[in-house]
């Protein structure tokens, strides 16, 4: 054999190697399927009376009298998690979060774009319910001590469902201001399939955002016991309002809404690195990021850039940990809902670097968009298996997923199979067994492992086995963003 017949030789195995390669990597795991489970995961988490389409149906009717303690209709939304109580402020959170989704990668959904259309507007139709008197928001329904206290399915609830407002003399400006958010990124989801229902969606989010504005108080101590110590608002209510009004400033184009943006975001404390439902810190910053990507020195982009340095493992600047199999960690429970959320706004501010032709350094660490794509694919693999126990974090995606997650309706035999009733304490023998869950709650992505990549697979775990809707949320764009592969 020659020299170049040689060269020849090595060069195609060499293509063959790289060529190899591409396909494993593109073929690792179907983000398509996984796109389809995780968005019909929100059926299982439906309140209220269910429609004829509904797909995941094991679930039955609930809650169909809520709101009647104070005289309005507040059947519909969404159960937050494992539980039956409607908490306003993390279903508002989950509610912006899925409208940006959509908004950013709905095109690459496929035939599941309208069931991601159909599980925004059941909390948006909600959600008009819940703002439908002016000067006040409803805030949550739902006794959360006396929910917990029972083991049982949304279909037998005889639980308080105590509604709780917010108003004027007892204000809420976090959960009204993330509710204005979560309707004005909604009206621009539906901006091109209803645009006489996204005119009212946003209408009302400038109203909902004018109260959240001008009545300044945090839910904590105006429905006390309802809100705290389930979702407390932590680090405070004005980075909701800088939120709402970021949104608000897309969907209406309104000088004073951006002008409120730069304003308040001087004396904005807290972390950027943070972004929850608690905390809208980076997300602020990246959503408005396109807007200020051109000018120097803008400290949008230098919130932003900050963020991606707070997570990149070689950044010198990194807050996060890693796990030895490579997940992302931040303190708090239910750690999934951080790698979820902080991996969608790394394959947004990608997208949005890449059209500026823009590069992150951190130190001496130079970070292209290709990279913040390659850290959220590793998160996104990772949870849907490709980590030390090959186990994947979602219900019903894979070989090998969670069979004992912390969920009432999934726990427990379905009403089609067991019609009787069982009541609040009649529930415990599904909670504290081992054997697995009696209903598939397909979607679900679960808490997730410890920092040694360890899960035990137990309900009583709630931290690692309990789901929320605001992991799937996020996901949803992620997954979207890479079954679309650009
Ligand atoms: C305002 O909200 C508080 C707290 O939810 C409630 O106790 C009070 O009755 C409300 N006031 C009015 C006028 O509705
Ligand atoms: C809400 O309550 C929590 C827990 O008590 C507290 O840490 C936080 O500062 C409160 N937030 C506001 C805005 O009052
Ligand atoms: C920003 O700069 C990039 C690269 O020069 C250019 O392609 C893009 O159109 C600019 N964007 C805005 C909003 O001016
Ligand atoms: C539950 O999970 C947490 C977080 O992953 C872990 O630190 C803890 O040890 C587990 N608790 C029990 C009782 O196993």
């Amino acid at each position: 054999m020659g020299g170049k017949s040689m060269m020849m030789v090595i060069l195609i195995l060499l293509l063959g190697f790289v060529g190899v390669r591409v396909v494993k990597a593109a073929r690792l795991h179907d983000y398509g399927d996984a796109l389809t489970k995780s968005i019909l995961f929100f059926e299982g988490q439906r309140s209220g009376k269910l429609p004829s389409t509904q797909r995941m149906n094991w679930r039955g009717d609930s809650a169909l009298r809520d709101g009647s303690d104070i005289g309005m209709d507040l059947v519909g939304g969404y159960y937050d998690a494992g539980d039956n109580v409607k908490f306003h402020f993390p279903m508002a959170f989950t509610t912006t979060t899925l409208a940006w989704s959509i908004l950013e990668f709905g095109y690459s959904m496929g035939s599941d774009l309208n069931h991601a259309l159909e599980a925004l507007r059941w909390s948006t139709d909600y959600f008009l319910k819940a703002t439908s008197k002016p000067g006040m928001v409803v805030a949550q329904v739902g006794d959360p001590i006396s929910d917990h206290t029972c083991w049982e399915r949304p279909e037998d609830m005889d639980t308080l469902r105590t509604t709780y407002v917010v108003n004027q003399t007892h204000p809420g400006s976090e959960v009204s201001a993330e509710i204005a958010a979560a309707l004005a990124a909604s009206s621009m989801v539906f901006k091109d399939h209803d645009s006489q229902y996204s005119r009212w969606l946003l209408d009302r989010a400038s109203k909902v955002f004018d109260f959240a504005n001008n009545y300044q108080g945090s839910y904590n101590q105006s429905i006390g016991r309802g809100a705290c110590p389930f979702y407390c608002d932590i680090n405070g209510y004005k980075d909701e309002l800088i939120w709402g009004a970021a949104w608000l400033s897309k969907a209406t184009k309104d000088p004073k809404y951006w002008d409120y943006v730069v304003k308040n975001m001087a004396t904005l404390g807290g972390s950027f690195s943070e972004f929850g439902w608690d905390s809208k810190h980076s997300g602020i910053n990246i959503l408005v990021s396109p807007a200020v990507m051109n000018s120097s020195g803008s400290p949008f982009i230098t919130n932003a850039d900050n963020f991606v340095c707070s997570l990149l493992p070689d950044s010198p600047t990194k807050s996060v940990t890693y796990s030895p199999g490579g997940l992302m960690f931040k303190p708090g429970g239910s750690n999934l809902q951080h790698a979820t959320a902080l991996s969608f706004l790394l394959i947004v501010y990608s997208r949005y670097l890449h059209l500026a032709k823009r590069s992150v350094h951190c130190g001496s660490v130079v970070a292209t968009p290709s990279r913040l794509i390659n850290v959220a694919r590793s998160q996104v693999d990772y949870i849907l298996g490709s980590n030390p126990l090959g186990m994947s974090y979602m219900v019903g995606y894979g070989k090998k997923f969670p069979q004992r997650i912390h969920h009432r309706g999934s726990s427990m035999p379905s009403k089609i199979r067991y019609p009787a009733r069982i009541g609040c304490h009649d529930g415990n023998n599904y909670m504290v067994t081992s054997s697995p869950n009696q209903n598939a709650l397909v979607g679900a992505i679960v808490g997730g492992p410890d920092e040694h990549d360890q899960f035990l697979d137990s309900r009583l775990n709630v931290s690692q086995s309990e789901p929320t809707t605001y992991m799937n949320s996020p996901f949803v764009g992620a997954l979207a963003y890479f079954k679309g592969g650009r």
